[in-house]
């Protein structure tokens, strides 16, 4: 540990969102450590007004606060490898959350080391994953960088005890006091936890939603839509050509209109707990079922059962916050690699909340109508070759079944 001898104030670069919880902190901190507080504000596509956020971290006593663009760097580094890699953690989530926090934390280290900030602060509870992977990845790009968590440390033990904390400090606190649910917005979903939620056999309320329509109230008209791959990348939707953000964020639209992309679920969180959370991830869920739609012509069959075999280990590591790690780069090397031959095209209709594909095609698709046809397939295939194949394969299953039953079976 370096100690500072100097009476100069240490500098904590805290990421802000302009809420409640980190607006105290920018008081808190001050005091508690003698500090100057440079706030940091990422976007990845949350949609809120971020300009605001900084106007509003400079009255609560920020010196500086920066806003930082990472939407095309969030989904082209994040979103895309993991759809790459099918990363689906317990079946259900697609990885919103646990895909932004290395991203904002890549983003703020390198400001940290730009502004000589030797700490650096979050609003992350002591509860959640969120933590984890913000101080993984922060530690990730400065090993010696001092973490500081208030949630961890501070006296407040609730919602309301931050309220009267900010009300007596003069911090605006908006309207809506009582704050429904803990939600966590980016461009590729938003999620939802806590207040009624709590109870995982109640269903969430209908005006909770977001940002896809209820699927009861979509059209009655589905909708067809085209995605273009290469090598694993989404790159044109309805044949025209769209950059990373501008791709997922269309993508958003169409399906939101249609009702796709919810899930309800109980996760397992890191630390040990069981929690509900409701997503909603529109564009991520149909570019899940799309690359899987190319891939089922373009993959090598072996590749793809290696690929999914690992899928649900890169699915973990993600969600606990080990994006950044050697086993991490490791794997995708190779989800990378089995990804190469992945280009083409995938057709998918949305309706009333369903997703269903009609269609794909690939240039240099594995597919071969001539072999697989219940047609007179030309000879391009011998029927009289899968009775070697099957005995072959079944002489381990009839060498078990003399040693163990005898050489009859009744
Ligand atoms: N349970 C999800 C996850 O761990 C979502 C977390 C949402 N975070 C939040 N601060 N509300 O990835």
């Amino acid at each position: 540990m370096i100690e500072c001898v100097s009476e100069q104030a240490m500098k904590i670069l805290l990421a802000y969102s302009g809420g409640l919880d980190t607006s105290v902190a920018i008081i808190w901190l001050q005091k508690q450590y003698n500090a100057e507080i440079i706030g940091f504000c990422s976007d990845i596509g949350q949609e809120e007004d971020l300009e605001g956020a900084r106007a509003k971290a400079l009255r609560t006593g920020a010196k500086a606060c920066h806003v930082l663009d990472q939407r095309d760097e969030f989904v082209r580094d994040f979103v895309f490898p993991a759809i790459r890699g099918a990363a689906v953690y317990e079946g259900e989530y697609f990885l919103g959350t646990a895909l932004a926090r290395p991203c904002i934390a890549r983003g703020m280290m390198e400001i940290a080391a730009r502004e000589g900030c030797g700490a650096i602060a979050h609003g992350a509870t002591g509860k959640g994953n969120d933590q984890v992977r913000f101080e993984l990845a922060a530690y990730w790009f400065n090993p010696s960088i001092k973490i500081i968590a208030p949630w961890r440390e501070w006296e407040f033990k609730s919602r309301s005890e931050l309220m009267a904390f900010a009300t007596q400090q003069k911090i605006p606190v908006e309207a809506s006091a009582a704050k429904p649910y803990s939600i966590d917005r980016n461009i590729l979903h938003t999620s939802y936890e806590g207040g009624v939620l709590e109870d995982p056999d109640k269903e969430p309320p209908a005006e909770m939603f977001q940002r896809t329509i209820d699927p009861r109230k979509a059209p009655n008209q589905p909708r067809d839509v085209e995605i273009r791959f290469e090598k694993g990348n989404p790159v044109a939707v309805d044949g025209q050509a769209m950059g990373p953000s501008a791709l997922l964020a269309e993508l958003n639209k169409i399906a939101g209109e249609h009702g796709v992309g919810r899930a309800d679920v109980v996760e397992d969180r890191f630390v040990g707990m069981k929690s509900r959370g409701v997503y909603e991830t529109p564009g991520g869920t149909v570019l899940h079922k799309a690359h899987r739609a190319v891939a089922s012509l373009t993959m090598d069959r072996e590749a793809m059962r290696l690929r999914d075999s690992l899928a649900t280990e890169y699915a973990a590591l993600i969600y606990r916050g080990f994006w950044f790690s050697p086993e991490r780069e490791a794997l995708q090397k190779l989800i990378d690699a089995v990804n190469e031959p992945v280009t083409g095209v995938a057709r998918l209709r949305l309706f009333k909340g369903n997703l269903m594909v009609i269609g794909r095609n690939a240039a240099r698709s594995l597919y071969r109508a001539d072999i697989v046809t219940f047609e007179d397939d030309r000879g391009s295939y011998d029927q009289r070759d899968a009775g070697g194949f099957i005995r072959l394969n079944a002489l381990r299953l009839r060498t078990t079944a003399v040693a163990y039953r005898g050489s009859t079976t009744k």
